[in-house]
């Protein structure tokens, strides 16, 4: 019975959408003339042929063949020729007897070739990979297309020293364009513009350093990147990540798109589409090279990105925004023609002339104005100090909303009218979501405009001029010094959509704090809905007392976790000694509700333990151990609208161990009683082995209907009624029964009693039971967990 499932669900995924696989032996060749000839995997899931580019213009290319019939919708893993299309008519890919193949345009020119040879015949074969093998007979590859990737990687496929992903021009044009993938050389996995006049690198960020805050490492020479076909990725520069749908066997890709970003596509089958699993960016305008010289990305949530010039500056091509903005005026005129216009949210990355510490505003104008390159200059004041930096800049490029560190200064000419005014709303600069940002700045401008427009700020970022009153004092006594790590964390947030509130803007969504929804060892949890009708559960975390920016950093990191089996986290709020977390509200309630009120069958169970398991592993793998949950319960697994489990609560622990005494390490008040593992009793080394044995806990209660932090009254295990954990419990009934069946029958919850599988609930059980050892060594990886509950016999029927 399982076996036809399996095969029924196998051959619905990976049907030959026709029976014409053949190889291509030598002296053959392939038409242009002829849709037909297409070589085609084994498995039916890939096809190599013409692939119609423009009128009358064709590449050779692998595609999905099983997706989708209409050519139209074909998804191009591959490209022979991208650069140089080749007529429809008498073109050819013909594998010549010695050993090479050639693409030839129109039966005359040789566009393209594998520059091979072999003594022996060879065969050109499509592998069910997707890669294309020209091999001789003997068995000896020749050449491979997986050596020559275009803008795609395939599960299995390497990225290696010498190989790269290049990016199409545009979504509907197949060239090579200006955005790379490639290991550099540090060893580092990164992204690349590589533009017309320019170059940068611009991921990981640029501004961090190198091998230290990128989290790299640079002495791996390997230089090796796979992805595997469950969704995890490795480099050997230790850059990790699984997909959101980790675990799922799926069809997969890994692109880097037109426009500069590397994303992980699956394929949803029932949506018949590709859906993002992972994005390296999710704010796109820190892809550099995107609104071209002088130009302004800014983030339109829903749409994309923006583009616009400068005051005073104008678009070069209103269809191609990659060549940027020029001036409307004469940069070369005298010097006293000249004035600073100030753009206070903007930032432009790169291209300072040089850096200059501790000069005046005045100073470091003189010092543009002497440079006849000076187009601008960033400026940061730290009010704390008085220490200030000047930075010239003698391009403007990568420029991009909102900025975090200091103002920036154009060079205007004088008396021009222009005003910033118009600028900020061209980009839609929002009061009411970004005022909090603005409060982080250091402020140094005496010109009256200004002097108003941040009292504006302020009213539209607190609702009110009492608690702006309030907020004043505020800022004044605990406005924290602000450093450079500050400033990256506040980039870092900024990518990652993941925002700060303002106390009041949560006082205000809980109706101050009033609807209660949970209450656990980390703070207090209310029900609130945010001003964009979001509903939110907000987590008061108990005092605080760590500083600001630690609080930020930790923050960060949670706010970068992004997993279907994870509560989404929406943004935090951290003002004197309130620390929040906002996060997305699960209407159907926790897993400890839908147990106690029975309404889960034995399906939805096993879907909630796999699906918590596979939370559980993103956690672990993504952040290698730096994330553990620390208290995995029914009472921090909710439950979506599908009854799909995401889990909460996750890097509370961290959170929070600063705020007790540092000597303590991990403290002993971690965990729920029931659930905790026996190296907090035993003061062992914590690591993500705790969640495992946690785990296995909530598995053995979810099966058993019997709460583990009450454990069993156990009547039948001698004259005297006892009172047993949970697990042993457990063990104690297998040791004793004569098979599984009637084992089963003493520990199985009567609720779920003849309507299970028995196969996958001992393979469950047996999970439950090795996570829960005493040994932590004993216990599986949570990706091992994964891995067994996902083994053929347990897919779903
Ligand atoms: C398809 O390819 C497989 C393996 O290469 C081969 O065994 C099979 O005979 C081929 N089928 C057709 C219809 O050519
Ligand atoms: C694609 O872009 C390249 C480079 O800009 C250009 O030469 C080529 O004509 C374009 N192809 C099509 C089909 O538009
Ligand atoms: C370098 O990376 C490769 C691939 O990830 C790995 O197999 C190898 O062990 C690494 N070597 C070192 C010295 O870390
Ligand atoms: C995008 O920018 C253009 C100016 O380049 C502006 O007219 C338009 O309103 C902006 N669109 C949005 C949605 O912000
Ligand atoms: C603007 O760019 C498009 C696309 O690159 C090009 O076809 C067009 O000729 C350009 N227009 C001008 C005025 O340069
Ligand atoms: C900054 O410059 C002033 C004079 O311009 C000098 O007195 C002060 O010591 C300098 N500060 C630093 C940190 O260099
Ligand atoms: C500001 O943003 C909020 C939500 O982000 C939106 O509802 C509101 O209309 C925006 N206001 C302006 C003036 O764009």
């Amino acid at each position: 019975m399982g076996t036809l499932i399996l095969f029924i669900l196998f051959s619905a995924l990976f049907a030959p959408a026709t029976s014409t696989n053949r190889t291509l032996s030598g002296g053959l060749s392939l038409s242009s003339e002829n849709p037909e000839d297409v070589l085609t995997s084994p498995n039916g899931v890939f096809s190599a042929g013409f692939y119609p580019v423009g009128d009358n213009a064709y590449c050779f290319a692998i595609w999905f063949a099983s997706l989708t019939s209409r050519s139209q919708d074909r998804t191009v893993v591959w490209m022979a020729n991208r650069d140089q299309p080749v007529n429809g008519r008498k073109s050819k890919l013909f594998l010549l007897r010695t050993g090479n193949l050639i693409l030839t345009d129109a039966g005359e020119f040789t566009v393209w070739q594998t520059n091979t040879n072999s003594l022996s015949s060879s065969e050109l074969h499509l592998y069910d990979t997707g890669n294309l093998v020209l091999r001789t007979l003997g068995g000896t590859n020749l050449w491979e297309s997986f050596h020559f990737p275009t803008d795609t990687l395939l599960p299995q496929q390497l990225l290696i020293r010498n190989t790269k992903l290049v990016s199409s021009i545009s979504q509907t044009n197949h060239s090579s364009g200006f955005y790379k993938l490639l290991f550099d050389n540090h060893n580092v996995l990164c992204l690349l513009y590589d533009g017309a006049e320019v170059s940068s690198m611009y991921w990981p960020l640029p501004w961090l350093k190198r091998g230290q805050d990128d989290g790299r490492f640079v002495y791996n020479s390997s230089r090796i990147a796979v992805l595997d076909s469950f969704g995890y990725f490795s480099s050997s520069d230790k850059f990790t990540f699984s997909s959101a749908d980790y675990g799922q066997l799926l069809h997969r890709r890994l692109t880097v798109d037109y426009d500069g970003n590397l994303r992980l596509y699956s394929w949803d089958e029932e949506g018949e589409m590709w859906v993002v699993s992972w994005q390296a960016f999710q704010v796109p305008c820190m892809i550099h090279g995107v609104c071209g010289a002088n130009g302004i990305c800014s983030h339109v949530p829903g749409i994309g990105r923006n583009c616009s010039c400068l005051p005073g500056y104008k678009v070069i091509n209103h269809t191609d925004w990659s060549q940027g903005c020029e001036p409307e005026f004469d940069l070369s005129f005298g010097k006293n023609k000249f004035d600073f216009l100030q753009l206070s949210h903007l930032d432009f990355y790169g291209y300072d002339y040089s850096t200059y510490p501790n000069r005046t505003l005045d100073q470091c104008k003189n010092l543009c104005l002497e440079l006849a390159e000076c187009k601008a200059f960033q400026y940061t004041f730290r009010s704390d100090d008085g220490y200030s930096t000047c930075y010239p800049k003698i391009l403007l490029r990568n420029g991009h909303l909102p900025s975090f560190g200091g103002s920036f200064y154009l060079r205007v000419l004088k008396n021009n009218h222009l005003s910033n005014a118009n600028l900020a709303e061209e980009v839609g600069l929002n009061c009411s979501s970004k005022g909090a940002l603005l409060l982080e700045r250091a402020y140094t401008k005496s010109r009256v405009n200004g002097i108003v427009k941040f009292m504006l700020w302020f009213v539209c970022g607190l609702g009110g001029l009492e608690i702006v009153g309030i907020f004043f004092v505020w800022f004044l006594l605990l406005r924290t010094p602000k450093n450079s790590t500050a400033d990256k964390q506040g980039y870092l947030l900024a990518i990652t959509g993941f925002r700060k509130f303002t106390y009041s803007e949560l006082k205000k969504a809980t109706k101050g704090f009033t609807e209660e929804i949970g209450r656990g060892a980390g703070g207090v949890v209310y029900k609130g809905v945010l001003a964009d009708n979001r509903v939110a559960a907000i987590k008061q975390l108990y005092e605080a007392n760590q500083g600001e920016d630690v609080f930020l950093a930790e923050v960060s990191i949670i706010g970068r976790l992004n997993h279907m089996n994870l509560i989404e986290m929406w943004g935090y709020c951290a003002e004197g000694k309130h620390r929040l977390l906002v996060s997305e509200y699960m209407e159907h309630g926790s897993l400890a509700d839908n147990l106690s009120s029975n309404a889960l069958d034995w399906k939805k169970m096993f879907e909630i333990a796999f699906g918590t398991a596979k939370g559980l592993s993103y956690l672990h793998e993504e952040c290698l151990e730096w994330v553990l949950h620390c208290d995995v319960k029914p009472e921090n697994i909710f439950l979506d609208s599908n009854y799909q489990p995401k889990v909460a609560d996750f890097g509370l622990s961290k959170l929070q161990s600063r705020v007790e005494t540092d000597n303590s390490s991990f403290s002993r008040m971690r965990g729920t009683r029931g659930y905790m593992a026996p190296e907090w009793v035993f003061n062992l080394p914590i690591t993500s082995k705790v969640d495992v044995y946690s785990y296995g806990i909530v598995v053995l209660e979810m099966m058993t209907g019997k709460d583990a932090a009450k454990g069993v009254h156990d009547i039948d295990s001698g004259e005297q009624p006892q009172h047993k954990r949970l697990v042993s419990w457990v063990r104690e009934k297998k040791n004793r029964a004569a098979s599984i069946e009637s084992w089963f029958d003493e520990i199985i919850d009567p609720r779920l009693k003849g309507k299970y599988d028995i196969g996958k609930m001992e393979t469950l059980i047996g999970v439950a039971l090795q996570c829960a050892e005493e040994e932590k060594d004993a216990r599986p990886s949570m990706r091992q967990v994964v891995e067994m509950l996902l083994a053929p016999e347990n897919d779903l029927q």
